[in-house]
């Protein structure tokens, strides 16, 4: 290997780590998120800002136009819903925690207590499906042969509920540069998707952003 292709591949591991990630200490984010945790999450106005952002950004890489169906997997307390809802979407959260669901309580967010890893609704009936800083909670499965059930099965359920010519966009926290290439993989084996990574200011580690962006067949 090259003196570049070195340091390109040393370059693409580089994760920033500022705090140690909750979905690897407490793997449950029924244990981590508390009632307490919660709180602190709904309330915060800075998370809300940059959670905001994400979803504009979302939006421009799925060139959504209202009033399309988002369904917004791991959904928390609405940040993302709310904004899409402000901009005309109809949207449907889903969540595992119902202290995150309950916390504002909005009936316009459709809002229902699930686990991603195991949620079926009608078939081909959203446009879009995003999901902001929630998808790393799969990949946090230490077992290698439950997290690859876990990502196929989420797959197909992705597959199945998307309209043809839907779109998926995950921003998500991987660990790692292979815990990226696994979701990807993932979704690439079961032949249903075609896409991308997009990566927003790859080469600052603090700034950087990354979303699989992903159109049904
Ligand atoms: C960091 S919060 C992000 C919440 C929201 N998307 C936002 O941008 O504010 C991660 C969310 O993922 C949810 N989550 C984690 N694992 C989940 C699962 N298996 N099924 C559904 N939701 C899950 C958690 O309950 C939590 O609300």
């Amino acid at each position: 290997m090259g003196k570049n292709r070195q340091e390109q591949k040393k370059k693409a591991y580089e994760f920033f780590i500022k705090h140690q990630r909750p979905e690897e200490f407490a793997k449950d984010p029924l244990i981590y998120y508390t009632p307490e945790r919660v709180k602190e999450y709904a309330e915060s106005k800075s998370l809300m800002r940059i959670q905001e952002g994400i979803t504009k950004r979302c939006v421009e890489l799925v060139h959504a136009a209202p009033p399309a169906l988002f369904l917004d997997i791991g959904m928390g307390c609405g940040f993302a819903s709310v904004f899409l809802n402000l901009k005309g979407f109809r949207t449907i959260g889903l969540d595992i925690n119902r202290f995150f669901l309950s916390y504002y309580s909005l009936p316009e967010l459709n809002s229902i207590q699930a686990d991603m890893r195991e949620f079926r609704l009608r078939p081909r009936s959203i446009d879009f499906i995003i999901s902001i800083s929630a998808v790393q909670w799969i990949l946090a499965e230490s077992d290698e042969q439950k997290r690859r059930q876990y990502l196929k099965d989420f797959s197909q359920f992705c597959a199945e509920i998307l309209k043809p010519q839907g779109k998926l966009i995950f921003q998500f926290y991987p660990k790692s540069d292979e815990a990226m290439m696994e979701l990807g993989h993932e979704f690439k084996e079961i032949g249903a998707f075609e896409g991308n990574f997009v990566i927003d200011n790859p080469e600052n580690p603090k700034k950087r952003r990354i979303f699989l962006l992903l159109d049904r067949l």
